[in-house]
Protein backbone atom coordinates (compact mmCIF):
# COMPACT_ATOMS: atom_id res chain seq x y z
CA UNK A 1 0.00 0.00 0.00
CA UNK A 2 1.47 3.25 -1.08
CA UNK A 3 2.14 6.06 1.65
CA UNK A 4 1.42 9.43 0.75
CA UNK A 5 2.02 13.19 2.21
CA UNK A 6 -1.14 15.33 2.03
CA UNK A 7 0.30 18.68 3.10
CA UNK A 8 -3.02 20.92 4.05
CA UNK A 9 -4.81 17.62 4.38
CA UNK A 10 -7.73 18.47 6.46
CA UNK A 11 -8.52 21.55 4.37
CA UNK A 12 -11.52 21.97 1.97
CA UNK A 13 -10.03 20.68 -1.03
CA UNK A 14 -7.08 18.39 0.88
CA UNK A 15 -10.21 16.36 3.18
CA UNK A 16 -11.80 15.62 0.36
CA UNK A 17 -8.47 14.11 -1.38
CA UNK A 18 -7.95 12.06 1.08
CA UNK A 19 -11.04 10.65 1.26
CA UNK A 20 -10.64 9.46 -2.25
CA UNK A 21 -6.92 8.26 -1.26
CA UNK A 22 -8.72 6.00 1.20
CA UNK A 23 -11.08 4.70 -1.44
CA UNK A 24 -8.09 4.10 -4.05
CA UNK A 25 -6.63 2.40 -1.33
CA UNK A 26 -3.74 4.76 -0.76
CA UNK A 27 -1.99 4.92 2.80
CA UNK A 28 -1.78 8.46 3.85
CA UNK A 29 -0.10 10.94 6.23
CA UNK A 30 -2.10 14.16 7.17
CA UNK A 31 -0.07 17.60 8.25
CA UNK A 32 -1.66 20.47 8.80
CA UNK A 33 -1.49 23.92 11.30
CA UNK A 34 -4.92 23.91 11.36
CA UNK A 35 -5.08 27.45 10.33
CA UNK A 36 -7.98 26.99 8.31
CA UNK A 37 -9.54 23.86 9.34
CA UNK A 38 -10.59 21.50 11.90
CA UNK A 39 -9.93 18.27 13.43
CA UNK A 40 -13.20 17.53 12.95
CA UNK A 41 -12.64 17.32 9.33
CA UNK A 42 -10.42 13.71 10.26
CA UNK A 43 -12.93 12.60 11.76
CA UNK A 44 -15.40 13.30 9.02
CA UNK A 45 -13.14 11.42 6.52
CA UNK A 46 -12.69 8.19 9.30
CA UNK A 47 -16.64 8.39 8.92
CA UNK A 48 -17.24 8.97 5.31
CA UNK A 49 -14.22 5.94 4.81
CA UNK A 50 -15.63 3.57 7.43
CA UNK A 51 -12.44 3.24 8.69
CA UNK A 52 -12.83 1.26 11.95
CA UNK A 53 -10.05 1.41 14.55
CA UNK A 54 -8.62 -1.69 13.93
CA UNK A 55 -7.67 -0.25 10.02
CA UNK A 56 -6.91 2.99 11.25
CA UNK A 57 -2.86 3.29 11.85
CA UNK A 58 -2.15 1.29 8.78
CA UNK A 59 -4.75 3.60 6.69
CA UNK A 60 -4.49 7.59 8.16
CA UNK A 61 -2.58 9.21 10.28
CA UNK A 62 -2.40 13.07 10.99
CA UNK A 63 0.50 15.44 12.61
CA UNK A 64 -0.44 19.07 13.22
CA UNK A 65 2.47 20.69 12.10
CA UNK A 66 3.41 23.92 10.06
CA UNK A 67 5.30 23.60 6.92
CA UNK A 68 7.49 26.41 7.79
CA UNK A 69 8.89 24.37 10.54
CA UNK A 70 11.93 22.68 8.88
CA UNK A 71 12.44 19.96 11.78
CA UNK A 72 9.02 19.19 11.63
CA UNK A 73 9.19 17.97 8.05
CA UNK A 74 11.93 16.14 8.74
CA UNK A 75 10.54 14.57 11.18
CA UNK A 76 7.89 13.36 9.34
CA UNK A 77 9.78 12.01 6.17
CA UNK A 78 12.01 10.24 8.82
CA UNK A 79 9.42 8.57 11.17
CA UNK A 80 7.57 7.29 7.94
CA UNK A 81 10.85 5.29 7.00
CA UNK A 82 11.97 4.55 10.09
CA UNK A 83 8.07 2.83 10.26
CA UNK A 84 9.31 1.20 7.28
CA UNK A 85 6.50 2.97 4.99
CA UNK A 86 8.50 5.28 3.49
CA UNK A 87 6.20 8.39 1.69
CA UNK A 88 5.86 7.52 -2.10
CA UNK A 89 4.62 11.36 -3.17
CA UNK A 90 3.36 14.12 -1.80
CA UNK A 91 0.23 16.20 -2.32
CA UNK A 92 1.09 19.71 -1.82
CA UNK A 93 -2.04 21.63 -1.13
CA UNK A 94 -0.97 23.78 2.45
CA UNK A 95 -0.88 27.13 1.98
CA UNK A 96 -3.14 30.67 2.48
CA UNK A 97 -5.23 30.77 -0.45
CA UNK A 98 -7.49 34.05 -0.47
CA UNK A 99 -6.64 36.42 -3.47
CA UNK A 100 -8.15 39.30 -1.62
CA UNK A 101 -6.67 38.71 2.23
CA UNK A 102 -2.65 38.10 0.11
CA UNK A 103 -3.79 41.86 -1.31
CA UNK A 104 -3.89 42.97 2.52
CA UNK A 105 -0.90 40.76 3.81
CA UNK A 106 1.69 39.96 1.34
CA UNK A 107 4.70 38.81 3.22
CA UNK A 108 2.70 36.41 5.04
CA UNK A 109 1.77 34.47 1.76
CA UNK A 110 5.32 34.80 0.66
CA UNK A 111 6.24 33.27 4.30
CA UNK A 112 4.12 30.47 4.27
CA UNK A 113 3.63 29.38 0.34
CA UNK A 114 7.01 30.30 -0.62
CA UNK A 115 8.89 29.41 2.17
CA UNK A 116 7.00 26.49 3.14
CA UNK A 117 7.22 24.66 0.18
CA UNK A 118 11.22 25.73 -0.05
CA UNK A 119 11.35 23.06 3.46
CA UNK A 120 9.28 21.33 2.00
CA UNK A 121 11.07 20.15 -1.16
CA UNK A 122 14.15 20.36 1.02
CA UNK A 123 12.81 17.34 3.57
CA UNK A 124 12.04 15.76 0.31
CA UNK A 125 15.49 16.09 -1.42
CA UNK A 126 17.08 14.54 2.10
CA UNK A 127 15.01 11.57 2.30
CA UNK A 128 14.06 10.88 -1.71
CA UNK A 129 11.19 11.52 -2.05
CA UNK A 130 10.84 11.77 -5.75
CA UNK A 131 6.64 12.91 -6.54
CA UNK A 132 5.07 15.47 -6.07
CA UNK A 133 1.24 16.99 -7.14
CA UNK A 134 1.34 20.86 -6.40
CA UNK A 135 -1.86 22.71 -5.67
CA UNK A 136 -1.07 25.30 -8.12
CA UNK A 137 -3.87 27.92 -9.65
CA UNK A 138 -5.93 29.79 -12.28
CA UNK A 139 -4.98 33.07 -10.26
CA UNK A 140 -0.97 32.77 -12.10
CA UNK A 141 -2.68 33.73 -15.61
CA UNK A 142 -2.86 37.07 -17.06
CA UNK A 143 -6.45 38.50 -17.01
CA UNK A 144 -8.74 37.73 -19.87
CA UNK A 145 -11.53 39.58 -20.92
CA UNK A 146 -13.21 36.20 -22.77
CA UNK A 147 -10.53 33.73 -23.41
CA UNK A 148 -10.48 30.32 -22.46
CA UNK A 149 -7.15 30.20 -20.42
CA UNK A 150 -4.66 26.99 -21.62
CA UNK A 151 -1.60 26.45 -20.38
CA UNK A 152 0.40 28.03 -22.07
CA UNK A 153 -1.73 31.88 -21.55
CA UNK A 154 0.12 34.70 -20.31
CA UNK A 155 1.30 34.42 -17.20
CA UNK A 156 0.31 37.35 -14.91
CA UNK A 157 -0.64 37.17 -11.32
CA UNK A 158 -2.76 40.55 -9.72
CA UNK A 159 -2.84 38.84 -6.48
CA UNK A 160 0.20 38.31 -4.33
CA UNK A 161 -1.71 35.04 -3.75
CA UNK A 162 -1.09 34.13 -7.64
CA UNK A 163 2.34 35.18 -7.72
CA UNK A 164 3.57 33.13 -4.78
CA UNK A 165 1.83 30.11 -6.87
CA UNK A 166 3.45 31.52 -9.64
CA UNK A 167 7.02 31.78 -8.00
CA UNK A 168 6.70 28.05 -6.67
CA UNK A 169 6.16 26.44 -10.12
CA UNK A 170 9.35 28.22 -11.25
CA UNK A 171 11.46 26.40 -8.46
CA UNK A 172 9.98 23.60 -9.18
CA UNK A 173 10.24 24.09 -12.44
CA UNK A 174 14.08 24.58 -11.91
CA UNK A 175 14.31 21.69 -10.17
CA UNK A 176 13.10 20.01 -13.14
CA UNK A 177 15.87 21.17 -15.28
CA UNK A 178 18.76 20.61 -12.47
CA UNK A 179 21.02 17.48 -13.38
CA UNK A 180 20.37 16.14 -10.68
CA UNK A 181 16.58 15.50 -12.01
CA UNK A 182 14.60 12.32 -11.40
CA UNK A 183 11.97 13.92 -9.59
CA UNK A 184 8.26 13.60 -11.28
CA UNK A 185 5.95 17.35 -10.49
CA UNK A 186 2.36 17.77 -11.79
CA UNK A 187 1.61 21.38 -10.89
CA UNK A 188 -2.60 21.38 -11.13
CA UNK A 189 -3.46 25.15 -11.66
CA UNK A 190 -7.26 24.96 -10.15
CA UNK A 191 -9.85 26.66 -11.15
CA UNK A 192 -12.59 27.34 -8.54
CA UNK A 193 -13.19 24.21 -6.42
CA UNK A 194 -16.48 24.37 -4.36
CA UNK A 195 -19.42 22.18 -3.31
CA UNK A 196 -19.30 19.59 -0.56
CA UNK A 197 -18.53 15.78 -0.64
CA UNK A 198 -22.20 13.77 -1.01
CA UNK A 199 -22.75 12.72 2.18
CA UNK A 200 -22.63 15.90 4.20
CA UNK A 201 -19.81 15.30 6.13
CA UNK A 202 -17.30 17.15 4.60
CA UNK A 203 -17.67 20.95 2.65
CA UNK A 204 -15.89 24.14 2.94
CA UNK A 205 -15.83 25.44 6.35
CA UNK A 206 -12.83 28.47 6.33
CA UNK A 207 -12.54 29.32 9.63
CA UNK A 208 -13.03 33.05 10.45
CA UNK A 209 -14.85 35.30 8.08
CA UNK A 210 -14.85 33.64 4.90
CA UNK A 211 -13.55 35.67 1.74
CA UNK A 212 -14.95 32.85 -1.31
CA UNK A 213 -18.15 33.29 -2.88
CA UNK A 214 -19.71 29.60 -2.06
CA UNK A 215 -19.06 29.97 1.80
CA UNK A 216 -20.21 33.60 1.83
CA UNK A 217 -22.91 32.45 -0.10
CA UNK A 218 -24.09 29.89 2.20
CA UNK A 219 -24.03 31.38 5.11
CA UNK A 220 -26.38 34.17 2.95
CA UNK A 221 -28.93 31.16 2.12
CA UNK A 222 -28.62 30.53 5.88
CA UNK A 223 -29.63 33.75 7.32
CA UNK A 224 -26.06 33.75 9.01
CA UNK A 225 -25.76 36.50 7.03
CA UNK A 226 -28.39 39.06 5.82
CA UNK A 227 -27.14 39.70 2.02
CA UNK A 228 -24.74 38.55 -0.49
CA UNK A 229 -23.08 41.44 -1.83
CA UNK A 230 -22.13 40.51 -5.59
CA UNK A 231 -18.12 42.68 -6.44
CA UNK A 232 -19.34 44.43 -9.45
CA UNK A 233 -22.12 44.43 -11.76
CA UNK A 234 -20.14 46.57 -14.60
CA UNK A 235 -17.54 44.13 -15.58
CA UNK A 236 -16.77 42.99 -19.55
CA UNK A 237 -19.28 40.10 -19.72
CA UNK A 238 -22.90 38.84 -20.47
CA UNK A 239 -24.85 40.17 -17.18
CA UNK A 240 -21.89 42.35 -15.42
CA UNK A 241 -20.65 40.01 -13.17
CA UNK A 242 -17.51 38.25 -13.08
CA UNK A 243 -17.07 34.63 -14.55
CA UNK A 244 -15.43 31.83 -13.54
CA UNK A 245 -14.92 27.67 -13.84
CA UNK A 246 -16.40 26.24 -11.06
CA UNK A 247 -15.12 22.87 -10.30
CA UNK A 248 -16.80 20.55 -8.14
CA UNK A 249 -14.18 19.46 -4.92
CA UNK A 250 -14.98 15.72 -5.81
CA UNK A 251 -14.37 16.06 -9.59
CA UNK A 252 -11.04 18.16 -8.41
CA UNK A 253 -10.53 15.17 -5.92
CA UNK A 254 -10.52 12.76 -8.75
CA UNK A 255 -7.59 14.60 -11.02
CA UNK A 256 -5.43 14.08 -8.14
CA UNK A 257 -5.16 10.20 -7.95
CA UNK A 258 -5.26 10.47 -11.61
CA UNK A 259 -1.99 13.07 -11.73
CA UNK A 260 -0.83 10.95 -8.30
CA UNK A 261 -1.59 7.59 -11.00
CA UNK A 262 0.53 9.34 -13.58
CA UNK A 263 3.69 10.48 -11.75
CA UNK A 264 3.83 6.66 -9.74
CA UNK A 265 4.17 5.55 -13.06
CA UNK A 266 6.53 7.62 -15.46
CA UNK A 267 10.41 9.44 -14.83
CA UNK A 268 10.98 12.47 -15.18
CA UNK A 269 7.81 14.54 -15.54
CA UNK A 270 7.15 17.95 -15.11
CA UNK A 271 3.84 19.52 -16.49
CA UNK A 272 1.51 22.04 -15.74
CA UNK A 273 -2.09 21.03 -16.17
CA UNK A 274 -5.67 23.04 -16.04
CA UNK A 275 -8.26 21.48 -13.62
CA UNK A 276 -11.65 23.21 -14.44
CA UNK A 277 -14.65 22.28 -15.92
CA UNK A 278 -14.55 24.47 -19.56
CA UNK A 279 -17.37 25.94 -18.31
CA UNK A 280 -17.72 29.85 -17.30
CA UNK A 281 -20.51 31.08 -15.35
CA UNK A 282 -21.21 34.20 -13.98
CA UNK A 283 -22.24 35.13 -10.50
CA UNK A 284 -25.33 36.01 -10.86
CA UNK A 285 -25.72 32.83 -12.30
CA UNK A 286 -24.46 31.37 -9.75
CA UNK A 287 -26.87 33.02 -7.52
CA UNK A 288 -30.03 32.13 -9.63
CA UNK A 289 -29.12 28.26 -10.30
CA UNK A 290 -28.64 27.81 -5.77
CA UNK A 291 -31.52 29.69 -5.67
CA UNK A 292 -33.49 26.93 -8.38
CA UNK A 293 -31.77 24.02 -7.03
CA UNK A 294 -32.13 24.55 -3.71
CA UNK A 295 -35.54 26.09 -3.34
CA UNK A 296 -34.72 29.19 -1.62
CA UNK A 297 -34.51 32.78 -2.15
CA UNK A 298 -32.05 35.44 -0.20
CA UNK A 299 -31.28 39.24 -0.82
CA UNK A 300 -28.19 40.36 -3.08
CA UNK A 301 -26.88 43.61 -3.96
CA UNK A 302 -23.97 44.89 -6.26
CA UNK A 303 -21.21 47.10 -4.30
CA UNK A 304 -18.02 48.09 -5.79
CA UNK A 305 -15.26 45.39 -7.83
CA UNK A 306 -13.06 43.98 -4.71
CA UNK A 307 -9.57 44.80 -5.51
CA UNK A 308 -7.19 41.36 -7.02
CA UNK A 309 -10.72 40.02 -8.98
CA UNK A 310 -10.66 39.70 -12.78
CA UNK A 311 -13.30 39.25 -15.45
CA UNK A 312 -12.65 35.74 -16.66
CA UNK A 313 -11.18 32.91 -15.27
CA UNK A 314 -12.11 29.85 -17.76
CA UNK A 315 -9.89 26.81 -18.35
CA UNK A 316 -9.04 25.35 -21.56
CA UNK A 317 -8.76 21.52 -19.96
CA UNK A 318 -8.14 19.78 -23.13
CA UNK A 319 -4.32 18.88 -21.88
CA UNK A 320 -5.54 17.51 -18.25
CA UNK A 321 -8.38 15.56 -20.04
CA UNK A 322 -5.94 13.95 -22.47
CA UNK A 323 -3.05 13.46 -20.08
CA UNK A 324 -4.80 12.41 -17.00
CA UNK A 325 -7.40 10.31 -18.64
CA UNK A 326 -9.81 12.25 -16.50
CA UNK A 327 -12.81 14.38 -17.06
CA UNK A 328 -15.25 16.17 -14.56
CA UNK A 329 -18.74 14.42 -13.79
CA UNK A 330 -20.62 17.20 -11.75
CA UNK A 331 -22.48 20.09 -12.78
CA UNK A 332 -23.21 23.40 -11.33
CA UNK A 333 -26.37 22.06 -10.08
CA UNK A 334 -24.42 18.98 -8.00
CA UNK A 335 -22.21 21.88 -6.39
CA UNK A 336 -25.02 24.11 -5.47
CA UNK A 337 -27.24 21.59 -4.27
CA UNK A 338 -24.10 18.67 -2.40
CA UNK A 339 -23.04 22.52 -0.79
CA UNK A 340 -26.35 23.39 0.89
CA UNK A 341 -26.58 19.81 2.03
CA UNK A 342 -23.31 19.95 3.59
CA UNK A 343 -24.38 23.45 5.25
CA UNK A 344 -27.46 21.72 6.64
CA UNK A 345 -26.11 18.69 7.88
CA UNK A 346 -23.25 20.71 9.62
CA UNK A 347 -25.59 23.26 11.23
CA UNK A 348 -27.58 20.37 12.65
CA UNK A 349 -24.57 18.84 13.52
CA UNK A 350 -23.70 21.71 15.80
CA UNK A 351 -27.23 22.67 17.02
C1 LIG B 1 -15.53 34.25 -7.11
C2 LIG B 1 -16.34 35.36 -7.71
C3 LIG B 1 -15.89 37.54 -6.81
C4 LIG B 1 -17.49 36.80 -2.80
C5 LIG B 1 -10.68 31.63 -5.79
C6 LIG B 1 -9.83 31.29 -4.62
C7 LIG B 1 -8.41 31.17 -4.98
C8 LIG B 1 -8.21 30.42 -6.25
C9 LIG B 1 -9.10 30.91 -7.36
C10 LIG B 1 -7.44 28.20 -6.25
C11 LIG B 1 -15.51 36.63 -7.94
C12 LIG B 1 -17.33 37.10 -6.52
C13 LIG B 1 -17.09 36.63 -4.12
C14 LIG B 1 -18.56 37.69 -2.52
C15 LIG B 1 -18.76 38.16 -4.86
N1 LIG B 1 -8.45 29.04 -6.07
N2 LIG B 1 -17.74 37.30 -5.11
N3 LIG B 1 -19.17 38.34 -3.55
O1 LIG B 1 -11.53 35.22 -6.24
O2 LIG B 1 -12.03 33.56 -8.10
O3 LIG B 1 -10.49 32.98 -6.16
O4 LIG B 1 -10.42 30.82 -6.88
O5 LIG B 1 -6.31 28.50 -6.35
O6 LIG B 1 -7.79 30.45 -3.93
O7 LIG B 1 -9.97 32.33 -3.68
O8 LIG B 1 -12.95 33.15 -5.85
O9 LIG B 1 -14.99 32.71 -4.57
O10 LIG B 1 -13.50 34.67 -3.89
O11 LIG B 1 -14.84 34.80 -5.99
O12 LIG B 1 -19.33 38.79 -5.77
O13 LIG B 1 -18.98 37.91 -1.33
O14 LIG B 1 -17.36 35.72 -6.79
O15 LIG B 1 -15.85 38.91 -7.20
O16 LIG B 1 -15.92 37.19 -9.15
P1 LIG B 1 -11.75 33.83 -6.67
P2 LIG B 1 -14.08 33.83 -4.97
Amino acid sequence: MKKILVTGGLGFIGSHICVSLIEKNYSICIIDSLINSSEDNLLSIKKICNLSNNFLEDRITFFKGDIKNKRFLKHIFKKAIDDKKPIEAVIHLAGLKSVNESTEEPLTYWETNVVGTLNLLEAMQIYNCKNIVFSSSATIYRPTINELLTENSDLGPISPYGTTKLTIEKMLEDLAKSKKNDLNIINLRYFNPVGAHISGLLGENPKGKPNNLFPILLKVASGEYKKLSIFGADWPTHDGTCIRDYIHVMDLAEAHISALNFILNSSSVFINLNIGTGIGKSVLEVVETFMKVNKCEFEYSFVSRRQGDSPYLVADNRLALSTLNWKPQKSLNDMCIDAWKWKITSKNKFK
